[in-house]
């Protein structure tokens, strides 16, 4: 017996030793491969400056030769030049990559790195160039908010969601939240801001759809343009991403998406051109899936041939976290800089010169783009950051614009409400509001808002016995409330499980109560895709709470109004006959429960309208046949170490490759080519008022189409409206959609009885398709209809004109 528990004893140490050593082992080829990795590069010795009539030059006197370095009145452009003829090919392959992820994972001495930057741009110390900062994005400035050793906080502003910003169609307010946000990373020493987010909503179920504006490219790109700008206004860049066609997680380092050449230019790469067009960002993150079989990151025709040839971009492209796989082809194609960089890269582009496969041509230019970026930095500059960004003032702005962002669906002689009732809060997500999305999209705020403590602020009672019930279920159920934290937080939303009301609880309520509002709230976020049950349609405990609260509350002629508290679209159509009001907040930032508030009780006027259709049923998306439904969650062994090609056999399971057969059909462009009923159609939204639209003019003048169109708030309150201008082509040669966004505008705040004539100019190469025969811009000639409309399916006024 001894014998047997002396052997037992021995085997477990054993293998207790093995594991200690496999998991150290494994720690340490993670961090010297991905985290703080050594790349052989030796530092060579600082060259000293001289500073001679005001200008600084690099001390190069044993050459007998002075060089530009840091001075304003002479070019980037020359300085640029200068330094590169200055450097090794050591330091060079030294700057194409970053120095690894420790400081985004919080591994970093405060003292010499800022605790959740995510990437860097190296320093090149005997050249001066400093090392530069990158963090995320696109909802919010993301670092750690404590650090060890330091005792306060480095919270940052949690903006509203894309989705929600672009619900605003106002590209101002767009263009004062970047400046908000901008001013942030000025301020918390951080160089360039990941994000805006561009990518198409293909498909409701993409986990990141939050990060994204809309179905249509037109807001995709003019809301983001007027973000990019916003945040560059500080001196801060930003890194427009995923380009391109990333528009789903699942599988989504490997996924290749099959898409006609007309969708790329139509549809997936036409926000990122408007945004290159109207705000020519510092930088571009390329994605991490393929395109038609290549690597995002390793393509050649899209990096350089579209991007750089076609439209004229500037600046520098980086990788997504760990993307592409093949460094040297990276390069190559115009891949500038390889984030956060790895060890193995290193190794690829040493290797690559040394067998002659790295251009170094291409080197030279990407090293060029580096350098540019880095004498733009504020960095550069010497600015001297406060770690104090007003936080208060910011918070203002990010109250405003997610008010503004807020879209009524319904509305039954129920809003806006008077102050002072007492309003049962139904719904666990009334409590415990959800500012945004999961992953590298989330932000470290101070604070969210919840809804009850919104109402309060605004001068509502808040039901008791319903919060007593709230309280009750989380006590009852403590681990469902549970925060995920750190890591854990990035890839697990928080959903507290939902609470059941029976009968007589609810009758309690309503005996106390003047109207209820549910919440019904959903999270998603990097690295898994949404899925059907439970999610895109409702529980059974939301049917539920639903059901029961509108029979107790209607048999009682009290109001029910339901709060959609979300980051991507529900399915709607089922239910929304039960609720008198449905408001959707979308996921506000910090001053959600506020910006809600402000509608609810009328403080401000809904004036947000959607940027993506609510459709009947998914399967009423022509991509749904294509969008992967499983939801599996990424593998964070695939995003770090690749993975082997998947067998033909095992292909439809693992999702490899995604058919974009729907072409150009995507969002309101199908559903209007199908003639399908919608839910909520795109660009729908109601108001407090009403507006009428007055004679619409156009002017055809040097190739552009000048369109005026007043608009009168003829109701009784004060209220802004969104007007969108359509093209249709009804005689036309080519498959096209029925009609396709061209221009928004939206009027200032109107009070009753005042106008505001819109304008809007749009260029008449706007009309062009692309031809798939000639590769091409092509203009069809003949009649269109430009169409002003309330919403998609709202048109108000038409005019037509000859091309
Ligand atoms: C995301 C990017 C993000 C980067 C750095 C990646 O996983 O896809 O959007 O900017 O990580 O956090």
């Amino acid at each position: 017996m001894r014998k047997i528990l002396r052997i037992t004893l021995k085997t477990f140490g054993v293998i207790l030793v093995i594991l200690i050593v496999s998991g150290l082992l494994g720690w340490w080829y993670v961090s010297s491969q991905f985290l703080n990795f050594e790349d052989d590069y030796t530092e060579k010795e600082e060259i000293p400056k001289l500073t001679i009539d005001g200008y600084t030059f690099l001390d190069r006197n044993e050459n007998g030769v002075l060089d530009v370095y840091e001075d304003d009145r002479v070019s980037i452009a020359d300085r640029v030049e200068d330094l590169l003829s200055q450097m090794t090919l050591e330091e060079k392959i030294h700057i194409l990559k970053g120095s690894g992820m420790a400081s985004g994972i919080g591994m970093v001495d405060p003292e010499e790195g800022i605790p959740g930057v995510v990437g860097t741009i190296v320093a090149t110390p005997r050249l001066g160039m400093p090392a530069l900062n990158l963090s995320d994005g696109p909802a919010g400035l993301r670092i750690e908010p404590t650090r060890e050793g330091i005792d306060r906080t480095f919270y940052c502003t949690a903006f509203p969601i894309a989705t929600l910003l672009a619900s605003t169609w106002n590209t101002d307010l767009a263009y004062k939240v970047g400046d908000a946000m901008g001013n942030e990373a000025l301020e918390y020493g951080i160089d360039v801001i990941l994000g805006p987010g561009a990518n198409i909503h293909r498909h409701p179920f993409c986990g990141r759809n939050f990060e994204y504006y809309s179905e249509d490219p037109l807001v995709t790109g003019k809301i983001g343009a007027a973000m990019v700008n916003g945040i560059e206004s500080n001196g801060i860049g930003t890194s427009v991403k995923h380009f391109v066609a990333n528009n789903q997680e699942t599988n989504r380092n490997f996924n290749d998406t099959r898409v006609s050449d007309r969708a790329m230019r139509e549809i997936y790469l036409k926000g990122f051109e408007i945004i290159v067009e109207d705000a020519q960002p510092w930088t571009i993150m390329s994605s991490y899936n393929k395109v038609n079989g290549t690597h995002t990151a390793e393509s050649k025709h899209l990096l350089t041939d579209v991007l750089r040839d076609d439209w004229g971009f500037e600046g520098l492209v980086m990788s997504d976290w760990f993307g592409g796989s093949d460094a040297v082809a990276m390069v190559n194609a115009g891949n500038d800089l390889l984030e956060p960089g790895t060890k193995k890269q290193w190794d690829a582009l040493t290797k690559g010169h040394d067998e002659g496969t790295l251009n170094m041509d291409a080197v030279d230019t990407s090293v060029k783009r580096i350098l540019t970026l880095i004498f733009k930095s504020q960095k550069m500059k010497g600015y001297k950051y406060s770690e104090n960004p007003d936080l208060k003032a910011h918070a203002e702005i990010t109250r405003k614009s997610a008010s503004e962002g807020i879209v009524l669906l319904k509305n039954e002689a129920t809003l806006p409400l008077e102050k002072g009732k007492n309003v049962a809060l139904i719904g666990v997500y009334s409590y415990d509001f959800i500012a945004g999305g999961t992953g590298s999209g989330d932000v470290n705020e101070a604070y969210t808002v919840s809804l009850e403590e919104g109402l309060a602020n605004t001068g509502f009672s808040i039901n008791q016995k319903a919060k007593d019930a709230y309280h009750e279920h989380k006590t009852a159920n403590p681990e469902a409330f549970v925060k995920p934290e750190g890591m854990s937080a990035m890839f697990n939303p928080y959903l507290p499980t939902e609470m059941t009301y029976n009968a007589a609880m609810m009758q309690d309520i309503v005996a106390e109560s003047d109207l209820a509002i549910i919440t019904i709230g959903r999270n998603s976020g990097e690295g898994g895709d949404r899925v059907a049950t439970d999610d895109f349609l409702l529980s059974d405990k939301e049917k539920d709470i639903l059901q029961v609260t509108c029979k107790a509350f209607h048999a009682a002629n009290k109001k029910v109004i339901v709060v959609l508290n979300i980051g991507g679209v529900l399915e709607t159509a089922s239910w929304k006959d039960q609720p008198d009001a449905i408001v959707l907040a979308w996921q506000g930032g910090q001053e959600g429960g506020n910006a809600v508030a402000d509608i609810l009780s009328g403080q401000v006027n809904p004036s947000g309208k959607l940027t993506v259709t609510f459709p009947v049923e998914v399967e009423d998306h022509a991509s749904n046949v294509n969008f992967p439904q499983n939801g599996l969650p990424m593998k964070m062994t695939d995003l770090l170490f690749g993975k082997d090609d998947i067998p033909e056999d095992k292909m439809e399971e693992n999702v490899d490759f995604t058919e974009y057969e729907e072409g150009v059909y995507v969002g309101y462009r199908h559903f209007d080519k199908a003639n399908l009923d919608v839910s909520y159609p795109f660009g729908y939204g109601m108001s407090y008022t009403n507006f009428e639209y007055g004679e619409m003019e156009l002017v055809h003048e040097n190739d552009s189409l000048k369109i005026t169109v007043p608009v009168m708030n003829t109701g009784q309150v004060s209220g802004k409206e969104v007007v969108q201008f359509y093209i249709s082509k009804d005689s036309t040669q080519i498959d096209r959609p029925v009609q396709e966004l061209k221009a928004f505008a939206k009027t200032v705040l109107l009070s009753s009885g005042e106008t505001d004539t819109l304008r809007v100019h749009v260029p008449v190469k706007n009309l062009r398709y692309w031809n798939e025969s000639s590769l091409q811009w092509t203009l069809e000639s003949g009649t269109y209809k430009i169409k002003a409309g309330a919403s998609s399916r709202a048109i108000k006024k038409a005019v037509q004109v000859k091309i």
